[in-house]
Parts: structure tokens; C-alpha cells; sequence
């Protein structure tokens, strides 16, 4: 038998706080018929948004395409969803059970090149579009196509999504931290990059990417043309390569902003050189797809050369799977004013998009207002990272701390009042430390997909349970 020991020792010192021990004691806790409000995961789905009717109705209908010629088909099914999976099986006549393309199959990939032309009024190639298994895979393979040296390192926002750092730990590559301006929105600070840069260069270390979350987990933000800017024109001076996470293009919420990617501009920057991996995903947005595994890679400034491996890459597991690559084809290629589909489309998106906005400013405000806790309104994606202070118990220094120590002393903390809350109210949220926070601080990350009547719950309870803890921590 396999023993703990035998186990590959990157996979055992690799962390996903996301579904960690918290989690587990949740999962237990709902076992003995406790009711739990999960706020630990951006998976809409599981807490019950549904599934936009048009893609469950195409997907169906490939699924079992028997059905598309049956007269049952026509009251069963809207005439342009059956017309769009006659489509669909015409581009792909094999259908889901069959291997595809390695990159995926060609006419999505085009159809999404056609997504990103609209969206941002630029170029974009099919031949540098890869559909893969949702986003993680793509940056995955990002990180498997740049890792070639031991000492190489990846800049990663602290906080960060724990894909980065857990993929860094499985590659037995080094994370280069830089941390994210709490006080200025969460945005990226030009001096902090720099000062990370630097000393990653000094402990040895080879930059060879730096990645970038917009709008950002855990923190909600929404980076602005300029601070994009700035990271192209630092990735270029370094020779780095680019990652941008941007699953969450689709979840903005603040009135007056808008997503802005980093192709956009790096096109409108004239950047030629710095090669730039955008990432994309049906598992957020309004479709809340996550259990169907689909999203896409775009990558710029690539040589054909080093494309051929990306797409070897991709050979090497076969292809992503194939309702996945449907559904990023939905996704991109939505139903259009006229279609029959087209106004309960706009009515089903509109009305999760309004919730989730409703919910963040809920959330936003009603955790603002208790005492010791600090939050904006988020203004994209699915989650509030929120900062909460705590009194010190006798005995400890943290003045005298060295951060290393201050960092183990706060994961301790803020591991502990999530275990409690957890024990105490049934919510399950994730502790800041997980996705890392700047040493001396405190947070938790929280989402709002729940039902509203369960985040009006949850600022109630969280309300009791923050003073409360807060007394009992003052006597000791
Ligand atoms: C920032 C970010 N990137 C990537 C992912 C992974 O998404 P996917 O389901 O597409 O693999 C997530 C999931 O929560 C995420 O928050």
C-alpha cells in the first residue's frame, strides 16, 4: 500500500484553503443536521442559482440527438435552440463522445476569437485560442509551459486565488508575493511590484511570470485601464510573460465601471513583445456552469513555434471535454435579438446578474457597519474579502513579532474565529490566511451567491457572533 510517505512531498506542502479544513467541518456538521450557510466557494449552482434555460436546452439536445428530429423536439424545444444544436452537430458531426481537436474544436475557437473581436474591438486569432477543461487547466498549462528552471518564480497578488500558490508548490517552482493596496481598492501598487521583483532577484529567483486577477478573488476589485497599464509596461521591462485571470469579466457591479482586459490593452499599448495568457471560464459570470468544466486560453505575442508545444500540451491529455467546450461555445455565442430564446436569456442573466449586485451591496454595507469590521462594497466577482480586528490575548507581543512569526500568529487567529464561527452560527467561510494577507492583519473571505435572505442572516449573525467573541477575548 502507498504510504504518506511515498506521497509525492510538492503534492503534500501544496494548500486549497477553498475546500480545507473548514470545509470539512462544515460537511460534518450538516451530517448531524445542522444547517450550514456555504460561503466558502464561488459555485453558484450549489447554492441554488439555476442553469440558464438556452444552454441546458442545446446541451440536452446533444446530449441525446435523437431528440432534435423528433416531433416531440418542437413543443419540447424553442426552434432556435434546436437549430443552434443542428449547428453544433454539424460542425462536430462525431458529437460529446468523441475526442475533438487537442486546442478544441475549431468552430468554437473561432467563435470565441469572434467574443474577444467584440468585446474589445481588437484582433484575435483562433490559432491562439485553446478550449480547456475550465480555467484552472489553462493556467495549469501556463505554468507547465514556463517552469523549465529550478529557481523559477511567479509573481502572484497576495491575496490571491490558492490555485497560483498551490500550483506553484506542485511544480516545485517559487512564489514571488506581491502584495494588493488594501487602502487603495485593492489595486496594484507600481513600487510594491518593483520592491517584490527586486528581492525575488536578490534570494536568486528568476521571474518568469507575473499573474494578475481581474476583478479579483478574494478581494472583489476591478483593476482600471491605468494600473493595467502599469503591469504590462513592468512585465515587459522584466521580460515576464502575463497571466490574466479574468473569469469574473462578466461580474461587475459597481455603477460606472467597466471590465477592461488586458488584451485591450495591450493592444492599444502597441505591446508586442510581452506574451500575455488571458483565461476565461463558464464556471462564473451568470452561468455558474462550474460542474461543466469549460472555459478557454487566449494567448498574444506567441511565436507558432512555441504555440505547436501549448498545443502538444493539450495532446498529451487528448482535449478538454466536450459539453465543456459546448457550453464555452454558448457562452461566447449567446442567443441574438430576434432568436425565440433571446428574451428569456436576457431576463434569466439579467436577473442573476441584479441579484448578485443586490447581495454584494447587502453584504458590502451590512458588514461595514459592525464594529471591527472593514469592507467596500464589492465591486465585481463573487466575494468579499473582509479585514476584522481582534483584541491581543495577555501575553502576546505582536509588536515584538517578526513577520514570518506575526503571519503564523494571525493564520492561527483567523483560522480559529472561522472554526468558531462555523461552530457557533453554521456559516462556513474561509480564512484570510489562505489566500494570504499582509502580516499584522486579519480577514476572511466571504461570497454572496447564497439566497438574500440567507446573507441577510448572515450579517446578523455575524453581528452577534463578532462582538461576542470580541468580549470573550478581552477577558482572557
Ligand atoms: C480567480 C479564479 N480563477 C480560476 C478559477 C477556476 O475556475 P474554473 O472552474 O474555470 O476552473 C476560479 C474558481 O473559483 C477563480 O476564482
Amino acid at each position: 500500500m502507498v504510504k504518506l510517505t511515498d506521497v509525492n512531498s510538492k503534492l503534500l506542502k501544496a494548500r486549497y484553503a477553498v475546500r480545507g479544513k473548514i470545509v470539512n467541518r462544515a460537511q460534518e456538521l450538516e451530517g448531524k443536521g445542522h444547517k450550514i450557510i456555504y460561503c466558502n466557494i464561488g459555485n453558484p449552482q450549489a447554492l441554488k442559482q439555476k442553469p440558464l434555460t438556452f444552454v441546458r436546452q442545446v446541451l440536452s439536445l446533444l446530449e441525446y440527438p435523437a431528440l432534435m428530429d423528433s416531433p416531440e423536439a418542437a413543443k419540447l424545444f424553442p426552434a432556435d435552440a434546436v437549430k443552434r444544436a443542428k449547428t453544433i452537430l454539424g460542425h462536430n458531426p462525431s458529437g460529446t463522445g468523441a475526442y475533438t481537436q487537442s486546442a478544441g474544436i475549431p468552430f468554437i475557437r473561432k467563435a470565441v476569437a469572434d467574443f474577444i473581436h467584440h468585446r474589445d474591438g481588437i484582433p484575435a486569432d483562433m490559432n491562439r485560442v485553446l478550449l480547456t477543461d475550465g480555467a484552472s487547466k489553462g493556467v495549469q498549462a501556463a505554468f507547465t509551459l514556463l517552469t523549465n528552471h529550478e529557481n523559477d518564480g511567479y509573481m502572484i497578488p497576495i491575496p490571491q486565488y490558492p490555485l497560483y500558490s498551490a500550483t506553484i508548490e506542485l511544480y516545485g517552482a517559487k512564489q514571488i508575493n506581491y502584495f494588493l493596496d488594501e487602502g487603495a481598492g485593492w489595486q496594484l501598487n507600481e513600487k510594491e511590484l518593483n520592491a517584490s521583483y527586486e528581492g525575488a532577484k536578490k534570494a536568486g529567483i528568476n521571474p518568469v511570470a507575473i499573474a494578475v486577477i481581474n476583478p479579483g478573488n478574494p478581494t472583489g476589485a476591478l483593476l482600471s485601464h491605468e494600473n493595467i497599464e502599469m503591469v504590462i509596461r513592468f512585465a515587459r521591462k522584466h521580460h515576464l510573460a502575463i497571466m490574466a485571470d479574468e473569469v469574473y469579466q462578466e461580474n461587475v457591479y459597481a455603477p460606472g465601471h467597466k471590465f477592461v482586459s488586458f488584451a485591450k490593452v495591450m493592444h492599444d499599448m502597441g505591446e508586442t513583445e510581452a506574451t500575455l495568457f488571458s483565461f476565461h471560464s463558464v464556471s462564473k459570470g451568470f452561468l455558474g456552469e462550474c460542474g461543466h468544466r469549460g472555459g478557454y486560453m487566449e494567448v498574444r505575442n506567441m511565436s507558432d513555434e512555441v504555440y505547436a508545444e501549448l498545443v502538444k500540451l493539450q495532446s498529451i491529455g487528448l482535449c478538454s471535454n466536450v459539453d465543456g467546450q459546448v457550453v464555452t461555445y454558448l457562452m461566447v455565442a449567446p442567443p441574438v435579438k430576434g432568436d425565440e430564446s433571446y428574451e428569456l436569456y436576457v431576463k434569466e442573466r439579467d436577473g442573476i446578474l441584479g441579484d448578485l449586485k443586490e447581495k454584494a451591496g447587502i453584504l458590502g454595507k451590512g458588514l461595514s457597519a459592525i464594529e471591527g469590521m472593514h469592507i467596500d462594497v464589492p465591486q465585481g466577482a463573487m466575494y468579499a474579502f473582509v479585514r476584522f480586528e481582534l483584541p491581543h490575548p495577555k501575553g502576546s507581543y505582536p509588536a515584538k513579532m517578526s513577520p514570518a512569526e506575526l503571519q503564523k500568529y494571525g493564520a492561527a487567529r483567523d483560522e480559529e474565529y472561522c472554526l468558531r464561527l462555523l461552530e457557533e452560527t453554521g456559516i462556513c467561510v474561509v480564512p484570510g490566511s489562505g489566500f494570504g494577507q499582509a502580516p499584522g492583519t486579519l480577514h476572511f473571505r466571504t461570497t454572496f451567491l447564497p439566497p438574500k435572505e440567507d446573507i441577510l442572516a448572515l450579517v446578523e449573525k455575524m453581528k452577534a457572533f463578532h462582538s461576542a467573541y470580541t468580549a470573550e477575548l478581552k477577558k482572557k
